[in-house]
Parts: structure tokens; C-alpha cells; sequence
């Protein structure tokens, strides 16, 4: 299948394009500012310049456009809400108008910010009710893309963690460095997620993108467990010993008025769908990290 992969030089978009890859499919992924080199095919545009995204659109004619190209940091958007309005619901409107035009299935990766992140346990049929900037985009984006595009799907993905490679950069990355050089981390016993593997976020667009499945869906591990736990099972695989990691509250964050206490989701319609990839603990992914060194 022709397929188009947007941020490809981002922690998903790079592990979906390669896997897409390998898998056989005719994938090419896009970037904007990073350097490469990239291990699959590529093209360089700016989302927001509709006139490059049509051509290339055009040129491609994908049957799946798999757009993960976004401003995905929750600070970062506060402080700069106009880029977060450009680079997340600009570039989405322009995309999901051409994806239409070729009839392409749309699959828009969104989050659980769009939420109000207050008791968690969201579910597909919950009505977005964002309260941070980068929330607001995102919810912005879905409804353009679930108005615009008629085979679409919204993805929306929990916390992503396990190992990248040298494309974007997971919160569990970041942890393992600084136990690797012996370092003390704090992180948030009261934030909880419903964390999720990049392997098995991968492997669950893989079979999303065959399947051409529609709608909206939760991707989410199964279980709900805090930054700080998460942090505990890291180090409990890798081998590191627990006691350089300390547990503090969110409320010690200068910016934690914007920081969601309970983003967990509610992954029964994923479970449904495919039980061996929603049941699987976040443990499984952080041990096979581990065994390839
Ligand atoms: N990571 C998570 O834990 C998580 C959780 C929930 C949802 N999500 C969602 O999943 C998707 C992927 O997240 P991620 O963590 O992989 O993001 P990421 O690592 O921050 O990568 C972002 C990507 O977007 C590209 N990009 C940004 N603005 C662009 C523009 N105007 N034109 C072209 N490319 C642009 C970047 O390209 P350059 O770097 O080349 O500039 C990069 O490839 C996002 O939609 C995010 O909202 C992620």
C-alpha cells in the first residue's frame, strides 16, 4: 500500500514509517527541520505551506496518509500558542482537504489532553474538554479531520515510552540516561498515565493502517500507573538500582496548572480489538528494550 507517514523524523512517525517498511508497504515519511539521515524514504515539507503539501499529495496519491507531524509538547504550546494553532491545526486542516480530494484513509494521532485530565478512565465516547493550549489544538484538529475526511480514524495515544532511535525522544529515554550515569531523578507520584510501548503502538498502526479501521480509538496500556512507578518498572528491567529515582509531587512543577493529574484511559474498546496488543505490560516492553543492550 502508498502510504504517508508525517513527522517521520519524530519518536512515532520514525518507528511507524520503518516498520510500514518492512512490513512491505510503500511508505515514505515527511520531515520539516531535522537532519536525517533517515532509514526509509522521505520528502521535506512544511505542513503549513498548503501549495508543497499539495503537490506532494498529488505526486504521491497515498492510499493512507498516517499524519503524526504535530507541536506535541504541553509547555512548549502554552508558551507559544499561536505556533501551537499553526503547526497542529493549520497544517491538519490543509492535510485532511487533500487526503479527501484522493479519498485517502486519514488517521490523525491525537491524545489524552484533550481531556480535562482530572479523574482519567477516558473513553472513546467521552466529549473532548481540554483545558491547555496543546489540548485545544489537538481537539480543534479532530473535529476538523472527523468533518473533512470520510474514511478517517482518531488515534489518540497515552504516554508513550520505551527506546527510540535518535528520532524524537520518550520521557523514559530521558530516565534511562540519567540512571545509566548513575544520576538521582525526580518524578511525579501523582500524575498518572495509562503509558503504552512504542513497539506496541507501532505494531497497533500497522494492523490500524490493514485493516483501514474508522472512528475514534484509545491507545493505552493496561495498566495506570504513575511517573514515578513507571520510572520504578524502567529501572526494576534494566537493573538499576531504585533508589535513584525519587518520588515528588506535580504540584512542585512551576508549570503544573497546565499538567494533567489523571490522563488514564479506558482501553476496553483496544482490549476488544486486539487483546494480545491491549493487555500487554509495559514491563514486556521495557525487559525486550533491555535484552537488545
Ligand atoms: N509521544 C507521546 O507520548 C504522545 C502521546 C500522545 C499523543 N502523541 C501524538 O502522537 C504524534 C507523534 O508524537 P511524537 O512524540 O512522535 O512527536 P515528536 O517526536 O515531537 O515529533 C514531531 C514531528 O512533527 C514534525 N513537525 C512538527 N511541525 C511540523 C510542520 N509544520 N511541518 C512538518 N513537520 C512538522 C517534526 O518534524 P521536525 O522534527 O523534522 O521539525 C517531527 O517529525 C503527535 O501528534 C502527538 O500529539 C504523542
Amino acid at each position: 500500500m502508498r502510504i504517508l507517514v508525517t513527522g517521520a523524523s519524530g519518536l512515532l512517525g520514525a518507528s511507524v514509517c520503518r516498520a510500514l517498511c518492512v512490513s512491505g508497504h510503500h511508505a515514505i515519511g515527511t520531515y520539516r527541520s531535522h537532519q536525517g539521515p533517515f532509514p526509509f524514504p522521505v520528502e521535506r515539507v512544511d505542513l503549513r505551506d498548503e501549495t508543497a503539501v499539495g503537490l506532494l499529495v498529488a505526486q504521491l496519491r497515498s492510499e493512507c496518509i498516517i499524519h503524526c507531524a504535530a507541536l506535541s509538547r504541553v509547555i512548549e504550546c502554552e508558551r507559544e500558542p499561536e505556533a501551537a494553532l499553526a503547526h497542529n491545526v493549520l497544517a491538519t486542516r490543509i492535510l485532511a482537504e487533500y487526503a479527501e480530494r484522493i479519498g485517502a484513509h486519514f488517521i490523525y494521532l491525537s491524545t489524552d489532553q484533550v481531556f480535562d485530565g482530572l479523574s482519567g478512565d477516558h473513553a472513546e465516547h467521552d466529549l473532548p474538554a481540554p483545558t491547555n493550549a496543546y489540548g485545544h489544538s489537538k481537539a480543534m484538529a479532530e473535529r476538523i479531520v472527523q468533518e473533512t475526511c470520510k474514511p478517517s480514524l482518531i488515534l489518540r495515544s497515552n504516554n508513550i515510552v520505551g527506546r527510540t532511535s535518535g528520532f524524537g525522544r520518550s520521557f523514559t529515554d530521558g530516565l534511562l540516561e540519567s540512571l545509566q550515569n548513575g544520576e538521582n531523578v525526580t518524578l511525579f507520584n501523582d500524575q498518572t498515565r495509562s503509558p503504552i510501548h512504542l513497539s506496541v503502538m507501532t505494531e497497533l498502526i500497522v494492523r490500524l493502517v490493514r485493516e483501514r479501521v474508522t472512528g475514534i480509538l484509545h491507545a493505552g496500556g493496561p495498566e495506570r500507573l504513575s511517573r514515578y512507578e513507571t520510572g520504578l518498572r524502567l529501572a526494576r528491567a534494566y537493573g538499576f538500582p531504585e533508589h535513584h529515582i525519587r518520588s515528588v509531587s506535580v504540584a512542585t512543577h512551576p508549570d503544573q496548572r497546565f499538567l494533567h493529574r489523571d490522563g488514564t484511559f479506558n482501553t476496553t474498546k483496544l482490549r476488544l480489538l486486539y487483546p494480545d496488543l491491549g493487555n500487554e505490560p509495559i514491563d514486556s516492553g521495557f525487559c525486550a528494550d533491555a535484552a537488545r543492550g
